[in-house]
C-alpha cells in the first residue's frame, strides 16, 4: 500500500491518484515525489514565506537532540493515555506539524509492537522538517502542507497529533472521523525552567492555553508529564535552545549565561490532552 493514499489536490480539493513518482488530480495539476518520497503539496500562493516554518538549522538541532532520547518519555506518556477506541487493529493518524518525524516514527514502531497497524501522515510547513522525517521513514507518508489548508479529504483520519505546534481545529475537526480524536502536547508551567531562569531576568506567570476549552471538541483526558533530564555538553545545551522560542525571546545576557555551561539538569513539564470531536460544529 501507499503511504500516500486518499490525499486532496491543495488548489481544488479533487482526490489525488499516484502515478509512479507523482500525484496528480483530474483536473492536471501534478506533484512529484522527492527523491527521498515526500510530496510538496503546499502551493506558493499559500506560503506566507519563501521558506515557511522551522529552518534547516532548527531541524538538525532538533533532529541532534531528540536522537538522545531526552524525550522518550514524551512518547511513553503518548502511548499510555491513548484513547482506547482507537487501540484497535487499524488506526490512521495524522501529526500536524511533526517536525523531523522522531515522535510519529516513534508511535507508529511502538503500535505496530502491539500488533496495531497505524496507516500514519506527517505534515509539516518546513521543507527542511519533512525532508529529515522522510529519511527516518519510509513507512509514513511525509507531505510539506500547512495546518491551516489540510490537504486531505473529510474524515480521513481517527487521530490527529499536535505536538508543540500550531493548531487549526476547523482543519482538525474536518480532517477527522466522526469519533475521532485530537491530541495537543504544550509546555506546562515549569518546562525547562532552569534554563529559563538564567534566559530571562522575571518568570512570566504561566498561562494555560485553551482553558476555556476548544470549539468543536471535547476534552476527555489531560495528563501531566514530568520528567528531568541532564544535558551534559554546550553543544547539546545549544542544540536545546535551538529548538525552542527562548532562542529569539532571550536577552543577550541570558544567552551569554547558558553559554558558559558545560551541563544542565532540566526539568520537563508536559502537558497531553486529548479531544473527542464533536460532530456539526464546524461542518453540517
Ligand atoms: C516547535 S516545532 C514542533 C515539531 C514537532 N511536532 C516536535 O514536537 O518535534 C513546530 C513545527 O510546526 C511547523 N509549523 C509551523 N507552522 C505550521 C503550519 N501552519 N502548518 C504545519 N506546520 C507548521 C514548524 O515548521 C515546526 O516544524
Ligand atoms: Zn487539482
Amino acid at each position: 500500500m501507499s503511504t500516500l493514499e486518499n490525499l486532496s489536490c491543495p488548489i481544488d480539493a479533487a482526490p489525488l491518484r499516484q502515478d509512479g513518482r507523482m500525484l496528480l488530480c483530474e483536473h492536471g495539476h501534478t506533484y512529484d515525489l522527492a527523491k527521498t518520497g515526500y510530496v510538496n503539496l503546499l502551493p506558493v500562493q499559500n506560503k506566507r514565506s519563501k521558506d515557511p516554518g522551522d529552518s534547516k538549522e532548527m531541524v538538525a538541532a532538533r533532529q541532534r537532540f531528540l536522537n538522545q532520547g531526552h524525550y522518550a518519555p514524551i512518547v511513553d506518556a503518548i502511548l499510555e493515555s491513548w484513547p482506547d477506541p482507537h487501540l484497535v487493529d487499524h488506526v490512521r493518524v495524522l501529526d500536524a506539524g511533526c517536525g523531523e518525524g522522531y515522535y510519529l516514527h516513534e508511535i507508529g514502531d511502538a503500535l505496530s509492537n502491539q500488533s496495531i497497524q497505524a496507516d500514519s501522515i506527517g505534515l509539516d510547513i518546513s521543507k527542511w522538517a519533512v525532508l529529515a522525517a522522510s529519511k527516518r521513514s519510509k513507512q509514513i507518508g511525509w507531505i510539506v502542507g500547512s495546518n491551516a489548508s489540510l490537504p486531505v479529504p473529510d474524515c480521513r483520519f481517527d487521530v490527529v497529533l499536535c505536538l508543540f505546534g500550531f493548531p487549526v481545529f476547523s482543519e482538525f475537526s474536518r480532517a477527522l472521523s466522526d469519533d475521532g480524536v485530537l491530541l495537543l502536547v504544550e509546555s506546562g508551567a515549569d518546562h525547562l525552567i532552569e534554563l529559563r531562569q538564567l534566559l530571562y531576568p522575571t518568570i512570566h506567570d504561566y498561562k494555560p492555553t485553551h482553558s476555556d476549552g476548544v470549539l468543536g471538541f471535547e476534552l476527555i483526558k489531560e495528563h501531566t508529564q514530568r520528567f528531568t533530564f541532564c544535558l551534559s555538553s554546550q553543544a547539546s545545551i545549544q542544540d536545546l535552545l535551538s529548538m525552542t522560542p527562548h532562542i529569539h525571546k532571550a536577552s543577550y545576557e541570558g544567552r551569554e549565561a547558558v553559554k558558559q555551561l558545560d551541563s544542565i539538569v532540566l526539568t520537563a513539564d508536559v502537558k497531553l490532552r486529548w479531544y473527542r470531536k464533536q460532530k456539526g460544529i464546524y461542518h453540517v
